[in-house]
């Protein structure tokens, strides 16, 4: 059976929020241009803008946008290089493509006027039709960003990473905003995030929240969980013959593009090495000493096997079979960039100079 509302603690401090969030927000929220008036058209402008840009460095390109292009008739006929001259700065370019083609769909059809409707326009995602629906139309749409979900946490005591509590948070906030008030709400939440909720050293002693705020420091949300990285075998060849090493271009997959010495995503096994080299005609080569050796990537963990192999005498044999090309290491070594997946491999070489001598 659900719990009775008014017992709930949780639910109790939501219905708290408008009338501790409201009267802050009227005394202490910052003057800023999108707030003059709640012209959905404004409204839509200043929110695609603040979806990747912070409100400092948007503050000067909204002024100016908005009085170069005061509706969204003027943004449906404005050519491309003049929209792109006023976006400028603010990056992303394609929010400003998408608020153009928004802008040519509300002259045909005319402004949607709740959060669904809204997010039928191209580049309003759950966020912004939220901010839009409650702040131009007053409706009861919550807007849940990062600042949001910061404060949510921390009042709350959801200790959970924040990726895990949006959804949740725009379901838990929809039946609390306060009729008349609702794009003020909206505000107000980001607001608290913005200038006293701070990601680090929230300033607590000035909260309206601080009474019943289950967490009065910057313990939540939870740092995401980092995706694990996948380890992969690899088998790293060291072809040389006298002062020359044996090098290829990567074709794909984290290094594309970059020169680096021929490998393989897979343990190769003594025996299965023989045989490669006896089937490419450089059953010549001698396979010298192996030396192991982790890389961390991103996303993936090299466990590198690298070998050496003395080819003098079978260079063009390897180099047809293996994909390489033979190159002076002394010009690899000056000239080359070699990424450092692969750059440590250097000192193995026979010509080591005295620096990676000592290294070993
Ligand atoms: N960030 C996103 N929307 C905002 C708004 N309307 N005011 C201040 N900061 C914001």
């Amino acid at each position: 059976m659900e719990p009775p509302i008014y017992e709930n603690g949780r639910t109790a401090a939501l219905q708290a929020l408008p009338a501790l969030l409201l009267p802050w927000y009227g005394k202490n929220k910052r003057d800023l241009p999108w707030r003059e008036n709640t012209d959905p058209y404004r409204v839509l402008v200043s929110e695609l803008m603040l979806q990747q840009t912070r409100v400092e460095a948007a503050r000067a390109h909204y002024v100016r946008f908005v009085r170069e292009l005061p509706d969204a008739a003027a943004l449906a006929d404005c050519p491309e290089d003049k929209l792109f001259k006023l976006w400028e700065g603010l990056g992303y370019y394609s929010r400003a493509r998408n608020l153009q083609k928004a802008a040519r769909a509300i002259c045909e059809n005319g402004f949607p006027e709740t959060a669904q409707a809204l997010k039928r326009l191209p580049g309003v995602g759950d966020y912004t039709a939220g901010a839009v629906a409650s702040i131009a139309f007053e409706q009861p749409a919550p807007a849940v960003d990062g600042n949001v979900v910061r404060v949510l946490s921390r009042y709350l005591g959801d200790a959970l990473p924040a990726a895990q509590l949006r959804k949740r948070y725009a379901a838990e906030l929809a039946p609390v905003y306060p009729a008349g008030r609702c794009g003020d709400f909206t505000q107000s939440l980001m607001e608290l995030g913005a200038t006293v909720c701070l990601p680090s050293s929230p300033l607590c002693l000035a909260c309206p929240l601080l009474a019943r705020c289950q967490t009065k420091s910057d313990a939540l949300p939870l740092p995401e969980k980092k995706a694990e990285r996948r380890h992969t075998n690899v088998t790293m060849l060291l072809f040389y013959a006298e002062d020359r090493i044996a090098l290829c271009r990567r074709k794909s997959g984290v290094l594309a593009g970059m020169y680096g010495f021929y490998t393989e995503e897979r343990a190769l096994r003594a025996d299965e090495l023989a045989a490669r080299l006896q089937e490419a005609g450089a059953g010549g080569a001698a396979i010298g000493r192996h030396a192991a050796h982790r890389h961390v990537f991103s996303h993936i963990e090299w466990e590198i096997d690298a070998c050496l192999i003395d080819c003098a005498g079978c260079e063009e044999a390897v180099a047809a079979a293996f994909g390489v090309a033979f190159y002076p290491i002394a010009e690899v070594r000056q000239a080359l960039s070699l990424p450092s997946a692969y750059r440590w491999a250097l000192r193995l070489f026979p010509q080591q100079t005295g620096a990676e001598r000592r290294a070993e």
